[in-house]
């Protein structure tokens, strides 16, 4: 078993937000396909990547790994060293088989991104308009029945939040408070409603 809340590695999950991705894969299928855009050093990744463990299920994650990114504030690495440091966490905890890593923006990667998807989870750019266009190009890769998600909903990501409300409206803010939840992660699933 991964202990993914003491992998040590850098990022902005708490241990609530690493729980649930966690468990929220482990509620997917066999062979769910499992998209993440944003993926930094990897720490949100060995959380859902731990999940997937003894299964077909697979994560490909998307990220343009040049060590700084819009919209967050906090550490900065060298641009030549953020694949490799994801790289290199990814292989620290065995979970290269279950993980593929694909460079680039999340804008460019999608028209050519052809799988079906379970989960989405977002936390790449988290300026408005950016955090609006991943939405909208991303979800519709979402099946019926499958989950989009994202992190930052919280007091301090305005434009996060806004984003999503402006896609999913207001029953988005009811629901969220309902949740009372400790982590910092929106998400539905995606029905009949959702009109591409
Ligand atoms: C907040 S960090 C992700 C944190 C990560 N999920 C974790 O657990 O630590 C945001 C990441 O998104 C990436 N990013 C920002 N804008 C992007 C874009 N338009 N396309 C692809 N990646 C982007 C950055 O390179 C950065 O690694």
């Amino acid at each position: 078993m991964i202990d993914y809340k003491n992998s040590g590695i850098l990022g902005y999950m708490t241990d609530e937000d690493l729980d649930w991705l966690h468990q929220t894969v482990l509620t997917l299928p066999n062979d769910a396909i499992i998209v993440e855009l944003g993926s930094f050093q990897g720490r949100s990744t060995v959380a859902m990547g731990a999940a997937c463990v003894g299964t077909h299920r697979h994560l490909y994650c998307i990220d343009k790994w040049e060590g700084v990114f819009p919209g967050a504030s906090g550490e900065n690495i060298d641009a030549a060293a953020a694949f490799d440091v994801f790289q290199t966490n990814i292989e620290h905890s065995d979970l290269e088989k279950f993980i593929t890593p694909i460079k680039g923006t999340t804008q460019d990667i999608v028209g050519s991104f052809s799988m079906v998807i379970d989960l989405l989870f977002i936390d790449a750019s988290h300026f408005f308009q950016d955090v609006l266009d991943d939405i909208v190009a991303w979800t519709p890769k979402v099946k019926l029945g499958g989950i989009i998600s994202g992190h930052d909903w919280d007091r301090g990501h305005c434009e996060v939040n806004e984003a999503v409300i402006q896609v999913f409206g207001q029953q988005m803010v009811a629901r969220q408070k309902n949740k009372r939840f400790a982590h910092h992660i929106w998400d539905l699933v995606k029905d009949q409603n959702y009109v591409e």
